[in-house]
């Protein structure tokens, strides 16, 4: 079985390959599937984001169309900045400034507790969907650390491993980051829905 990703991300691409091969499903690009779609995130949840990204690529291919989405929440933010992590601060800022600017956001004396997450859907020609989520809890640090990873990576805090992500090698990532937990979920509930 063929999907196509709605995502131009070529690194999510091989990810995905790797673990859904294991059920038979081959994922390509947009590209290989004759396809280029843009889609708008306005959605307000993960699950609305991820939905409308997959939906808009089954439509224009004909062929099942896997999307996710992700972003950081911070209770102490009341969830911010959530489904508009990607865009925290405007279109000026990069990843640094964007983690610069959530520092500085932090109220002083609260508790920093924050979350991960990730949906990843699958929409099927005929109107029926897969959906997963993952969530990894931390919290947010005082200052960034570690060089790795992207995003918001140096001040997610792990207080067990006393790291941040952005100390953790890819692997030791995957093995708890929203998106590995989101992925296995996923991979769970599509091998119960194809069989
Ligand atoms: P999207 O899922 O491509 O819409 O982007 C979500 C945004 O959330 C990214 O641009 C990052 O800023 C942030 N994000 C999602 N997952 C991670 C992660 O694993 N580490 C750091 N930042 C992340």
């Amino acid at each position: 079985m063929r999907f196509v990703l709605a995502s131009k991300n070529e690194k999510k691409l091989k990810e995905m390959n790797e673990i859904l091969s294991r059920l038979g499903v081959e994922v390509c690009s947009q590209a290989d599937a004759g396809v280029d779609v843009d889609v708008e995130e306005t959605g307000t949840t993960f699950e609305e984001n991820s939905m409308l990204k997959a939906r808009a690529v089954m439509e224009a291919s004909g062929l099942p169309a896997i999307a996710d989405d992700s972003g950081l929440c911070v209770d102490a933010l009341g969830g911010a900045p959530g489904v508009y992590s990607a865009r925290y601060g405007g279109e000026g800022l990069d990843d640094v400034g964007r983690y610069r600017l959530l520092l500085s956001n932090m109220p002083k004396g609260q508790a920093r507790a924050a979350k991960f997450v990730s949906v990843i859907t699958c929409c099927f020609p005929d109107g029926t969907a897969v959906s997963a989520r993952g969530e990894c809890p931390g919290t947010i640090a005082f200052a960034p650390m570690g060089e790795g990873g992207f995003g918001y990576d140096p001040v997610f805090f792990l207080p067990k491993l006393k790291k941040t992500f952005a100390q953790l090698t890819p692997e030791e990532k995957n093995a708890i980051s929203h998106r590995g937990k989101a992925l296995e979920a996923f991979q769970e509930k599509l091998e119960e829905y194809l069989r």
